[in-house]
């Protein structure tokens, strides 16, 4: 019986010895108490004065080992604990998943810095509907049914009188019939025409100015110009204007800017005249400012228009406007800032 105990007590120390896990552990137990029950029962056995003498026996050998599972077990735990931990080690180093932020649109860039230079010099914005009637789209604007100017813009027409205003200048009205003088408005806006090419999309946004007041003279237009272009582009860029025709402008002008690209000697951009068309202007054409009951020998004003895209075209060396629409990511996020 006793060479039976030491034998067991080896086998079980060597083999827990070995247990890495706490099922494998467990397992060892299972099968040392079903060893232990044999040993106790093998006990019936024994001549009755030598049974206490083994239940010491017995006794020792089961705290012992029960003693040793506890320390194994401890140690198995913290095995356990180490592997578990190794495997769920998070690898501060590795590159983490990045998402990509949207930005603003060029368009929406340029929009802003003009609303800012412009906010600047005290004007207000003013947005008005994109689907216009054709009294302020045109009429209104001196630009009557009939009238060959409105071959300029090829419209469309959503019924009879309505249609997708051709110019933000048909705010200039809705302004002017809003409030009296002085007044100073910027509206920025889309507009559309049935035009298609490098340079022309049938959407595109314009931004509107009028100053209407006491005294205002075409110099106050260059003047404010001159100023605005510094702002937008550089220092040294100038303003030169052109006479034009617009119905609802007389005089009207086409203004020009030096061109940004090669300073004004002449280059691809500007087609070797140094300068760039950039919008058209003018003051506030009489009938116009009656259109809107504004006394025209009491008052004077000056309107402008201009493309927000040809300006940000201009601006960051842009060569086909469809680009602008195309939402390619990698032609946006070269606009981020
Ligand atoms: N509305 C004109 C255009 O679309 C531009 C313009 C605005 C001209 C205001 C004069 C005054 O071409």
């Amino acid at each position: 019986m006793k060479e039976k105990i030491e034998a067991l007590r080896a086998e079980i120390t060597a083999a827990m010895a070995k247990t890495e896990t706490g099922r494998a552990l467990y397992e060892l137990k299972v099968k040392f108490q079903t060893e232990l029950k044999g040993i106790m029962s093998g006990m019936r056995d024994l001549a009755k004065e030598d049974r206490p003498t083994f239940g010491k026996i017995v006794n020792e050998f089961k705290t012992d080992i029960e003693e040793k599972f506890e320390a194994r077990a401890a140690v198995v735990r913290q095995m356990e604990m180490e592997k578990k931990y190794a495997s769920e080690r998070i690898d501060i180093t590795m590159p983490g998943k990045s998402y990509k932020a949207g930005a603003l649109h060029p368009i929406t860039l340029v929009k802003n810095e003009l609303i800012d230079i412009f906010a600047g010099m005290g004007f207000k914005v003013f947005e008005g509907p994109e689907i216009e009637t054709d009294y302020y789209n045109f009429t209104a604007l001196n630009t009557p049914k009939d009238h060959p100017a409105r071959d300029m813009q090829d419209t469309f027409y959503l019924a009879e009188n309505l249609l997708l205003r051709t110019q933000t200048s048909a705010g200039q009205i809705r302004v002017m019939e809003q409030d009296a003088p002085p007044i100073k408005i910027l509206s920025p806006g889309r507009v559309f025409r049935s035009d298609d090419d490098a340079t022309h999309s049938p959407m595109f946004h314009q931004m509107e100015g009028l100053v209407v007041d006491k005294g205002i003279t075409l110099c106050d237009l260059q003047g404010m110009l001159a100023e605005f272009a510094k702002k937008m582009f550089t220092d040294s860029t100038k303003v030169r204007l052109r006479p034009s025709y617009f119905p609802f402008t007389e005089p009207s002008v086409e203004v020009d800017l030096s061109c940004s690209e090669c300073g004004g000697k002449g280059c691809r951009l500007c087609k070797g005249t140094g300068w760039i068309e950039v919008l058209g202007a003018g003051m506030v054409n009489r009938r116009v400012l009656e259109n809107c009951n504004v006394d025209p020998d009491e008052y004077t004003g000056f309107a402008f228009g201009m493309g927000i895209e040809r300006i940000a075209m201009l601006k960051y060396g842009i060569n086909n406007i469809k680009t602008l629409f195309e939402n390619d990511t990698r032609f946006l996020e070269q606009f981020e800032d």
